[in-house]
């Protein structure tokens, strides 16, 4: 890969550099004007969205043939990828898995710590530059905010670079988990993704997806979110700041039923009791903020039930049977926006768009 000029002039610092803010930092983890690294939402932007959610719609429309299906396994065919996934994980797991088979791409992964050689003392740096010895591509989930950013941030200073996407850091951010969020909202909406009203629901203070989907929101006009929690768990004030910053309508509220009728998409979040530091989540009663199979009188015909997935009890099983349930289309979804991704970072999303 050439280094850019940003990547050349970029001080040896870390800590200084996670500290920049994210506009300094975005030239660093982008090539030929393109982007390289996906680390964070505020990297795609609404034209990069309409192009990578057109990529989606021509990978998942050819590949429905055997003859697409094997055109498509051409693409990346001589191309490998690492899934570093040191977090649970289940759908963002398999989703890249399979979009990287969808594309060719060869796999190799590591999901726990304890089985590679960070358990002989070896550090998560030097574990993760090991991988660019032998890959292209590196998809990492890391339990640490700002760990999958340094990892790019040390790549992109050695002489054996590769892409690096973030499957979720900690708390931080999950920006692909929103591109598939976006993309399902896309297509709910039939591309009119302006003048919305999205009411996220739950663990907004420790949930990395809402605030990923948030930042995404910016690229849309007159986007207006309400945000529902239990008073402990209300959305940071960083993202609060960024709405306030770019002029966007926010409400916050505890009170889930009265803005339940106005909403044009509700996604719904589970507790996210991993972050407890001492039990903390049994103190709250989590019970109103759960969809229920009453509620769906209560909601528009054409608005939209989401979930990032895995539920506990927020929303009932009976609701999956109504049309506006789209959380198990939602999953799917996170495939193929998936591989669009990759698709793009590797420069063969015009091969995609000329197959049809
Ligand atoms: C989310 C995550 O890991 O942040 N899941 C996912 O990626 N689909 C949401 C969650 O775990 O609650």
């Amino acid at each position: 890969m050439e280094r850019t000029p940003a990547m050349t002039s970029v001080s040896s610092d870390w800590e200084g550099f996670y500290k920049k803010d994210i506009s300094e930092k975005l030239p660093f983890f982008t090539k030929d004007g393109r982007l390289y690294d996906c680390l964070f939402a505020q990297q795609l932007d609404r034209g990069l969205l309409t192009h990578l959610f057109k990529t989606t719609d021509n990978l998942r429309r050819f590949t429905r043939k055997k003859e697409g299906m094997n055109y498509a396994g051409g693409l990346l065919s001589h191309a490998r990828a690492m899934l570093y996934f040191v977090q649970p994980s289940t759908r963002t797991f398999l989703s890249f898995l399979n979009a990287c088979h969808i594309l060719g791409i060869k796999t190799s992964e590591i999901r726990d710590t304890s089985t590679s050689s960070e358990i002989k003392g070896e550090s998560p740096e030097d574990t993760v530059r090991t991988f660019s010895s032998y890959v292209d591509m590196i998809i990492m989930r890391h339990p640490t905010p700002g760990f999958v950013e340094k990892t790019a941030w040390l790549m992109n200073r050695t002489n054996r670079p590769v892409p690096i996407i973030n499957g979720g850091s900690g708390k931080d951010q999950h920006p692909t988990q929103a591109l598939l969020d976006t993309y399902t909202l896309y297509r709910s909406f039939n591309g009119e993704m302006d003048n919305k009203k999205i009411v996220m629901v739950g663990d907004l203070k420790r949930g990395r997806t809402v605030r990923s989907l948030t930042y995404l929101m910016k690229n849309y006009n007159n986007i207006s979110l309400c945000f529902v929690s239990p008073r402990q768990f209300r959305m940071e004030p960083d993202i609060l700041d960024f709405l306030k910053r770019h002029n966007m309508p926010f409400m916050e509220t505890e009170d889930f039923r009265s803005v339940m009728g106005e909403a044009d998409a509700i996604y719904m979040t589970r507790i996210q009791d991993e972050h407890d530091k001492s039990g903390e989540s049994k103190e709250v009663d989590y019970s109103p903020f759960h969809f229920k199979a009453e509620h769906l009188k209560l909601i528009k015909k054409n608005c939209v039930i989401m979930h990032p997935l895995p539920r506990r009890h927020e929303i009932e099983v009976a609701v999956d049977e109504d049309p506006r349930a789209v959380f198990w289309r939602q999953e799917r979804n996170g495939m193929w926006a998936r591989a669009a991704l990759i698709s793009y970072i590797f420069g063969v999303d015009r091969e995609i768009a000329k197959a049809n």
